[in-house]
């Protein structure tokens, strides 16, 4: 099974049902469906896919040098359920994907971009917000940690806009995460004594 795509080598498929056979063709089977975005190397999503045998895992990273890395996990473990797609993940989202396809999305500390002017850059608008709520199977859903604060009510007020999402922890946050492995990040912002911040939204 091929495991590592960059993204601008790869033809998106064109429908939702081309989109189906070309995930279902790539592992092999149908199972569920679940998409990191802003993987970093790897460290969590490799040991979650080994974790969870019965979904398939998608990475995707922008920076090849961790992709690379997040791949020679993938190869090194063997690791079955687990592809790797190096480019922007707004571009995996906006071609690959389509209405009701994902199990979970997982964001773990995507970029605060803290100065006013660059909140534009931020990922989880209420657009994008949007879009995952449309690729995402009913009952499925989206999970989230950041260590900003600003940021962290930012997302959780950008979730109040698009209806259909309900929080698992009333609008609020919790500061660990449950029954998922730890992130290379959440590792080391533990170890500098930051406080963190799990989110998690479901389709209803
Ligand atoms: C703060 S790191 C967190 C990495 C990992 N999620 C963790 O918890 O250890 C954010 C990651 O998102 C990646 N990233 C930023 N913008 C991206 C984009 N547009 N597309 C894909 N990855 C992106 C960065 O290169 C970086 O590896």
């Amino acid at each position: 099974m091929e495991s590592f795509f960059n993204l601008t080598d790869v033809i998106p498929p064109m429908s939702r049902e081309e989109s189906l056979i070309y995930f279902a063709k790539l592992f092999g089977n149908k199972n569920p469906i679940v998409v990191e975005l802003g993987s970093g190397n790897g460290h969590f999503l490799a040991e979650y896919a080994v974790l969870n045998p019965d979904m398939n895992f998608i990475g995707t990273e922008i920076l090849l040098g961790r992709a690379r890395k997040f791949y020679s996990k993938v190869e090194k473990r063997s690791i079955k359920n687990l592809v790797v797609f190096r480019g922007d993940m707004r571009r995996f989202v906006w071609d690959f994907l389509y209405r009701e396809m994902v199990r979970e999305f997982i964001i773990l500390f995507p970029d605060p971009w803290p100065k006013k002017k660059h909140h534009k850059h931020r990922l989880l608008t209420r657009k994008f917000i949007q879009m995952l709520f449309i690729c995402l199977v009913h009952g499925g859903k989206v999970s989230l940690a950041t260590d900003y604060e600003e940021y962290r009510d930012f997302i959780i007020e950008e979730f109040t806009y698009v209806k259909g999402f309900k929080s698992s922890s009333n609008g609020k946050y919790s500061e660990y995460a449950e029954n998922y492995p730890v992130s290379l990040y959440e590792n080391k912002l533990r170890n500098e004594g930051k406080r963190l911040f799990f989110m998690q939204y479901m389709k209803t």
